[in-house]
């Protein structure tokens, strides 16, 4: 199948590899000139868990090509996949859809044979019907189906997700677009092929994405509440995981979260509804206590830091297997110390270049995680790499100048800390 993704961002990129691996001819299309060059030279343009090996793999197989024209991709396309960005309106906070659009109307006059169009971006309820305007506006002849593709990948995880899907939602109506469909996964055997309509397809991303964000503002939550009974999140998190109907995923209380797609699809999520007259305060309120917590857990280092501390911060980006630092709680913690004059040193495992290009010189950054912590009064975990628990915390407690820990990740093993003579403080546990 000949292939053509328009995007080649976090959700493009490896979804363009992915389908490469699976042996369709595959062209990823992007307008940033530097960096398809990039890509045409063999350089990676973001870091992604064991994404280098296929790209290479796919690139040597001549079955993944990288071009900034349209119709070199569109042209004898089976399937076309629209990946770009629907970054939030800055006031209104709703999906910003000018990219969309503008991938429509550009792939349209290219479309040849029979087509599907599948948006795989996150976006607005009742988007797949503008796309489809815009696509018959523009080529009014075209064979096309239009159909909603949602992605569910994780960043970090992108790889094995593509490759180990728990379910693929398909939105269309159309009889030829869901064979093709089943064509493309024909290899799939155990996971489940959803088909329902366009609008559900794309109402399922954002009932998922809120449902987790919720799901994780509430144990962050009960972890509030465990700081001041005397219980153990991590604990209590076990013992209710254990229970299939809550399932023990996304029950690791932590600093909010953060990445492109929780904060800016509860967003959008409470947008659309305010648009539809209903109101949703289940994601108003996760949406506002996440917001808060940057600056509870920034206050919480700081109090422990004392005054004109050296703050060494581990962990830059929203979570670990990333070097994505958009709507990262690292950086808007570090942003909530920097308003009150704190000298931070940070150090990220893949993370310090895109952090450099948020923060600037505002923090100083380290090239390993023992340059980060010399000298330091406070260690702040922030994000859950781990290689940060596997470090040598002997070597560590004789380098600093005073023992605080600050632990926002609860990865590192407290008990031992405490015994090397550490002042450890993690998340969801009353501190000593
Ligand atoms: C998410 C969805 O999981 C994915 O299905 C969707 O397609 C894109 O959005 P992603 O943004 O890559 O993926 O990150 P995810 O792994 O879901 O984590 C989101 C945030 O929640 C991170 O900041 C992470 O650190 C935090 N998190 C996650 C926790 O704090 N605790 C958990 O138990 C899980």
């Amino acid at each position: 199948m000949k292939i053509a993704i328009i995007g080649t961002g976090y959700v493009g990129l490896p979804s363009g590899v992915g389908f490469a691996e699976l042996g369709n001819d595959v062209y990823c299309i992007d307008n940033n000139v530097s960096k398809i060059n990039m890509l045409n030279k063999g350089i990676l343009t973001l870091y992604e868990n064991g994404l280098e090996e296929l790209f290479r793999h796919n690139v040597k197989e001549g079955r993944l090509h990288f071009t900034t024209s349209m119709s070199e991709g569109i042209k004898d396309a089976d399937l076309v996949i629209i990946a770009v960005g629907t970054p939030p309106h800055p006031i209104t906070k709703e999906a910003d859809l000018q990219y969309i659009e503008a991938a429509a109307q550009e792939l349209a006059p290219h479309l040849t044979g029979y087509t599907v169009v599948a948006t795989k971006s996150t976006v607005p309820v009742g988007t797949g019907d503008k796309v489809e305007a815009i696509i018959r506006k523009f080529n009014s002849k075209a064979d096309v189906d239009i159909i909603s593709l949602p992605e569910f990948l994780r960043e970090g995880f992108a790889i094995y997700d593509f490759f180990n899907p728990e379910r693929i939602v398909v939105g269309t109506d159309s009889e030829r677009a869901r064979q093709l469909i089943r064509d493309l996964y024909v290899s799939f055997k155990n996971t489940k092929l959803l088909f329902v309509n366009r609008k559900s397809s794309e109402t399922i991303k954002y009932a998922s994405n809120a449902f987790l964000a919720i799901k994780l503002n509430y144990i962050n939550e009960m972890a509030n509440f465990c700081e001041k009974s005397g219980a153990d999140i991590d604990e209590v998190a076990e013992g209710m995981g254990l229970d299939s109907r809550i399932g023990n995923k996304f029950l690791k209380a932590g600093p909010g979260y953060g990445g492109s797609c929780f904060p800016k699809d509860t967003n959008a999520m409470s947008y659309m509804a305010r648009q539809y007259g209903v109101t949703m305060p289940l994601i108003d309120t996760t949406i506002a206590e996440n917001d808060a917590r940057p600056a509870l857990m920034a206050q919480r280092i700081l109090s422990m830091a004392g005054n004109d501390a050296k703050i060494a911060v581990l962990g830059l980006a929203f979570k670990n297997g990333t070097d994505d630092c958009r709507t990262s709680p690292a950086i808007q913690i570090i942003e909530k110390m920097l308003e009150k004059k704190a000298n931070i040193i940070a150090y990220d495992p893949q993370a310090n270049i895109s952090a450099l290009k948020i923060l600037g010189n505002k923090i100083a950054y380290a090239d390993d995680a023992y340059g980060a912590v010399k000298d330091a009064d406070i260690i702040a975990v922030l994000t859950e790499w781990k290689e940060f628990a596997e470090l040598d915390w002997q070597k560590i407690s004789g380098m600093v100048k005073q023992k605080n820990i600050m632990d926002c990740r609860n990865i590192l093993d407290g008990n031992t800390l405490k015994e090397l003579g550490f002042k450890y403080r993690c998340i969801g546990q009353k501190p000593e």
